[in-house]
């Protein structure tokens, strides 16, 4: 009897047990994200497609994304985008894969930045990776000008073709430097949001084997205690905050308490609540500058 033949149907079924057998959290819908990649039609265009024959051709595509799937390359860098508050996002290996957590902070700084006295508030996004949060903000907000800044050149280069794509570029410059040191000296900020590297030394060898042997590595140490970028940037960002000016930061659990502290102990800052994620994990730091 000749084997049944792959149909779209078939093909998603097949390679969901077989990611499922090998570990992956999603099997299903990244089958699913793959083979609509390598079909090159939006996901839902395969519900209507289960009965068609699946071609060699995109049999041999789907296979090599699936291989390296299984192997645990992020779903996100094999089709080269992901999605963050409802935009899409190109990603490319220099970058961190934006999280949901991350939305959080966007959505605080889009309130905060509704009372913002100022015509055109100014924001900086210190760390901008893909430019998620500063082309969010941007998109969401029509008068904020916002200053994206990144270490890591091959970052930026991904965060302006982001702003390209979304039609921010207008409102988003973007520096290369270590943290504020690169921005004009002149330059203060109504907003300072920042989603810079938090994992500790001791975390960095546990962390899901898909961070750690594809994610930059850059975007993840936070150094021994895991607070190293927070600790340098919260003098340079109260220097640079106008007075009454917010500092958003994201941060994990694990090193809530100490970035409390560390507000706590800075001149010229006022520590506001630590806000959780839709997971009721402390996600996000927040100070205000002495008016
Ligand atoms: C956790 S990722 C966040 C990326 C993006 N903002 C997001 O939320 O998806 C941290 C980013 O900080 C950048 N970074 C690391 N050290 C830095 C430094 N000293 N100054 C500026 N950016 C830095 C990394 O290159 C990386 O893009």
């Amino acid at each position: 009897m000749s084997e049944a033949p792959w149909t779209i149907g078939r093909l998603l079924n097949w390679t969901a047990d077989f990611l499922r057998e090998r570990g992956a959290d999603s099997p299903r819908l990244d089958a699913e994200v793959l083979l609509a990649h390598a079909r090159g039609c939006p996901r839902i265009a395969l519900y209507t497609a289960f009965e068609e024959p699946a071609s060699e051709e995109l049999r041999t595509q789907f296979r090599e994304l699936v291989k390296q799937r299984a192997a645990g390359k992020p779903v996100a860098y094999l089709v080269g985008h992901r999605e963050f508050f409802s935009l899409s996002f190109d990603v490319t290996p220099d970058v961190l894969i934006p999280r949901p957590e991350t939305e959080g902070l966007v959505v605080r700084a889009l309130d905060l930045l509704k009372e913002t006295p100022s015509p055109a508030p100014r924001v900086a996004d210190v760390g901008t990776g893909s430019g998620a949060i500063a082309v969010a903000l941007a998109k969401q907000n029509p008068k904020v000008q916002v200053t994206a800044i990144d270490v890591s050149p091959a970052a930026l280069a991904v965060a302006r073709g982001n702003a390209e794509k979304h039609g921010v570029t207008d409102r988003i410059e973007f520096v290369e430097g270590d943290l504020l040191a690169g921005v004009d000296a002149g330059a203060a900020f109504d907003l300072i949001a920042a989603n810079l590297p938090y994992v500790t030394s001791n975390e960095l060898g546990e962390l899901a084997e898909g961070v750690r042997k594809y994610e930059p590595r850059l975007a993840l140490d936070g150094g021994e205690q895991g607070d190293e970028l927070i600790q340098r940037l919260l003098p340079q960002a109260t220097q640079r905050l106008t007075p009454g000016g917010w500092l958003l930061m994201e941060l994990s659990p694990m090193i809530a308490g100490r970035v409390e502290q560390l507000i706590d102990n800075a001149a010229g800052l006022i520590r506001h609540e630590t806000l959780k994620d839709t997971n009721g994990l402390a996600r996000l730091a927040q100070a205000q500058r002495e008016a």
